[in-house]
């Protein structure tokens, strides 16, 4: 029997950020940006590879644009970069980065496909940086301007916003192990960091809304199921701490909880920053929760708690993607159920969901992604469990709507639905796009 879990009002979409498939990384006035930097330096990127050119989309959007529409896409979720807007991170606005957006705006809503807007998707201005970047609480502010000018620009037409996407990943990937920009090696940055992008979430909340009639206003976490490695209590003890680590600390606040208890970094740090009106600011309300979903996480106990320590991490399934992580899709609801019970956030969005591959044209210019499709297929049957659940699930978003720049691992991680050349350019959709335009057309899973 086919089931037919998703209302006509379901959101189906795809995802993308602005560092990872734009290109045009000086073009027409456009800041540096932390990755900018990040990738010029030599030995960050593991295939020596930049974003400086990815998918050419800023030049190739329309195309880009007419793809999503064949594919069928409700709604399309991009990030707007923000030197591109403000090239020194505050002040003065490069009017061409705004029409590059207007452009892609009325594109997209020309073909009726929903912009959803991620306002901070890790490219930071990197003339903010230079002053401390996201371990200085002026940057907070300066975050607030360029939320007022993005949403005073793009808001008659742009209705759904989120704020940040993953904050754990800039703070404490980018801080505190550094393999990501800006490259830190500190618990004290990525604490702060951590405190200055929820407080800069909280502070655009109402700005947002001022901006934006009718807006519809979130911000995206990456959450992981935290298992234990055994019964023992040590384990135990592990699981809950990255727990606190991955999941709560970035949800616990949001719904007005504060900073949780339970946690592997130094809490005084973290509540030393907090300043009084800061808990308040960040438990702003707001209309979803975003999840991005890829993996579990199962720990066992180590002297020193460390966030992504391997030695802590075991693999209890052999199915894994091209990243190493493993294929875990009953995660997906096991994440939802306990989002609805421990919390009371009235909506959700899965912001993100997908796999790497490493995907080859075959001797017909086709690709034929069969793993993909599995991951997807058993990823959304789980979606229909959390909606035929009652939970408040409005909407998904692959990750991604094509092959791009995937952060530390350069060009060599494909995730997309569709096959980029990075040599020419040329687009070729995979099988997982048909399959997935089908699954649209049909509202049901096949
Ligand atoms: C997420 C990021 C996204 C992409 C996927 C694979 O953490 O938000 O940009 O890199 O992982």
């Amino acid at each position: 029997m086919t089931r037919h879990p998703f209302p006509a009002s379901f959101k189906f979409g795809a995802a993308t950020s602005s560092y990872q498939i734009e290109g045009g990384w000086d073009l027409d006035g456009k800041g540096e940006s932390i990755w900018d930097r990040f990738c010029h330096t030599p030995g960050k990127i593991e295939d020596a590879a930049t974003g400086d050119v990815a998918c050419d989309h800023i030049h190739r959007w329309q195309e880009d644009v007419n793809l999503m529409a064949d594919l069928g896409l409700d709604a399309y979720r991009f990030s707007v970069s923000w030197p591109r807007i403000l090239p020194a991170g505050r002040g003065a606005i490069n009017e061409a980065g705004i029409a590059f957006y207007d452009r892609l705006v009325d594109g997209l809503l020309e073909k009726g496909i929903k912009p959803f807007v991620t306002l901070y998707h890790w490219d930071l201005p990197q003339q903010l940086q230079d002053e401390g970047g996201w371990t200085a609480r002026s940057t907070v502010d300066a975050f607030c301007e360029y939320a007022d000018v993005v949403s005073r620009r793009l808001g008659d037409r742009v209705k759904d916003w989120i704020t940040l996407n993953e904050p754990f990943v800039s703070a404490f990937i980018g801080h505190w192990e550094g393999r990501h920009a800006p490259g830190a090696h500190s618990e004290q940055a990525a604490l702060a960091t951590t405190h200055h992008l929820l407080l800069a979430h909280g502070r655009s909340v109402p700005i947002l809304r001022f901006n934006v009639q009718e807006a519809s206003i979130g911000i995206t976490h990456v959450l992981h199921p935290s298992h234990a490695a055994s019964a023992s209590e040590q384990d135990q003890l592990a699981a809950q701490q990255f727990d606190g680590l991955l999941n709560r600390t970035f949800l616990d606040p949001i719904a007005g909880r504060g900073y949780p208890k339970i946690v592997p970094y130094d809490r005084a740090i973290l509540e030393s920053l907090v300043q009084p009106g800061d808990l308040e600011a960040i438990a702003a309300p707001i209309d979803f929760m975003g999840v991005n979903y890829y993996t579990r996480r199962v720990s066992r106990s180590a002297a020193v708690p460390e966030v992504e320590n391997d030695a802590q991490t075991v693999h209890v399934r052999d199915e894994q993607t091209d990243m190493g992580w493993e294929v875990y899709p009953e995660g997906l609801f096991e994440l939802f159920e306990r989002l609805h019970r421990d919390y009371d956030f009235t909506s959700y969005f899965i912001t993100e969901n997908g796999a790497a591959y490493p995907d080859e044209l075959d001797s017909g210019g086709r690709v034929k992604d069969i793993k993909r499709v599995s991951y997807f297929r058993r990823h959304l049957e789980q979606v229909a469990l959390i909606i035929e659940n009652g939970i408040p699930l409005h909407g998904y978003f692959a990750w991604s709507l094509m092959d791009n720049f995937e952060w530390g691992y350069g060009l060599s991680k494909r995730f997309g639905l569709i096959y980029i050349d990075f040599e020419t350019q040329e687009r070729t959709p995979k099988l997982s796009y048909w399959w997935y335009r089908d699954v649209i057309r049909g509202r049901s899973i096949i």
